[in-house]
């Protein structure tokens, strides 16, 4: 941990001054508002989920999850506060996901935070969505602190980091296609699973054999931490092209445990690598695919065989939340961050950078 941030953790100690934020998420079809305190203490946390909607439709419509975001914003708010038993004199300042997602889904987060943060005359803290998904992890673990390596494992994103600092990362490898969590969401839909497919490839799986089908692990030449999934999705579905052509009935189950523990392997692979050798000898994982239960049952056993302590969020705290939101900007506003009412989307905000 930084000298700066330290000793404003210990200043707020000495104030024994708490530090309330309201925090909103809406980059992608989850509208979401909680309440958390010192960035590790969640007082609530109201998720209003799209999916039943975007199920039909086979995956996110950008259009229908704006709108749905609008619908929605106010009434989850009122019941963050309400969950908390608190009114807006409890909140010290208000905090929004702005980037990256989808520009017309953040749009309606941004809005609102920033009309409350006006009519309230309270500080605006934007958030970067997946050092939210990191920070899930500080709510989870109370003593986990920087320095860590980190596994970024979203529907969007799959990164490797070097978490330096609250709120500082070096990115040491990205997927070079497919994010894991859009591999698992395509494969699902070729096998006719629905959305959104890790869940349900994640259930599956169980009764399926991995060792039943040889997937490829590829690797990125000169890049030992870089990821490539496009491969393993498309053997997947020349896997069950040929298997229709010759009029084969596929073992379902048996062929996405096998695409499971492909993908499995190549994350903790790279994973375990940058645990040990950056020297941290800890792990922490965050988003969407870091709930999958096959990856976390193997992250374990192998950082437990190589002395690595090993952390992760629970399920609810992986997907996407605002608590996650609140942990991330109480480090951010400590630092000092604050946002006017020019703050816009960023949908394509890179990790790190500050906008
Ligand atoms: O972090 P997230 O909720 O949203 C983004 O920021 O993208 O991640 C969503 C992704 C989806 O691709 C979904 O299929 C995947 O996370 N996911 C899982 C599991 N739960 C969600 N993938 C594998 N196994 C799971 N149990
Ligand atoms: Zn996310």
């Amino acid at each position: 941990m930084s000298e700066e941030v330290k000793t404003n953790i210990e200043q707020n100690e000495l104030n024994k001054k708490d530090i309330t934020i309201l925090a909103i998420e809406s980059s992608c079809d989850e509208t979401a508002c909680a309440i958390v305190r010192n960035g590790r203490e969640v007082i609530s946390n109201v998720i209003n989920t799209q999916i039943a909607i975007h199920t039909q439709y086979g995956g996110v419509v950008p259009e229908i999850a704006s709108r749905k975001h609008i619908e929605n914003i106010n009434p989850v708010i009122k019941k963050a506060l309400t969950d908390a038993n608190m009114t807006w004199d409890d909140i010290d300042a208000i905090a929004v996901t702005y980037g990256p997602g989808l520009v017309g889904a953040l749009l309606v987060g941004v809005a609102e935070a920033k009309a409350l943060a006006w009519a309230l005359k309270k500080p605006l803290v934007g958030v970067h969505h997946i050092e939210g998904h990191i920070s899930a992890n500080f709510i989870q673990h109370k003593e986990l602190e920087p320095p860590f390596a980190g596994l970024v494992v979203s529907g969007g994103h799959t990164h490797l980091i070097k978490v330096l600092d609250y709120g500082e990362y070096e990115i040491v490898g990205r997927t070079r296609d497919d994010a894991a969590g859009e591999a698992f969401d395509k494969v699902a839909r070729a096998v006719g699973l629905g959305y959104p497919g890790g869940p349900k490839i994640d259930k599956l799986s169980k009764e399926g054999n991995p060792d039943a089908v040889q997937f490829p692990r590829a690797h990125v030449d000169d890049a030992p931490y870089d990821f490539s999934f496009s491969g393993i999705k498309s053997a997947v579905l020349n896997y069950i092209n040929q298997a229709e052509m010759k009029g084969e009935t596929i073992n379902k189950a048996d062929l996405v445990a096998s695409f499971q523990k492909a993908v499995v392997d190549a994350l903790v692979s790279r994973a375990v690598k940058l645990a040990k050798e950056s020297g941290y000898n800890n792990l922490a994982i965050a988003g969407g695919v870091a709930a999958n239960s096959c990856l976390k049952e193997t992250l374990e056993k192998e950082c437990e065989a190589n002395g690595i302590k090993f952390y992760s969020p629970t399920p609810a705290l992986c997907t996407d939340n605002a608590a996650m939101i609140g942990a991330a900007a109480y480090y951010e506003y400590i630092k000092g961050t604050r946002h006017g009412l020019d703050l816009n989307a960023v949908p394509n905000l890179k990790l790190g950078e500050r906008i």
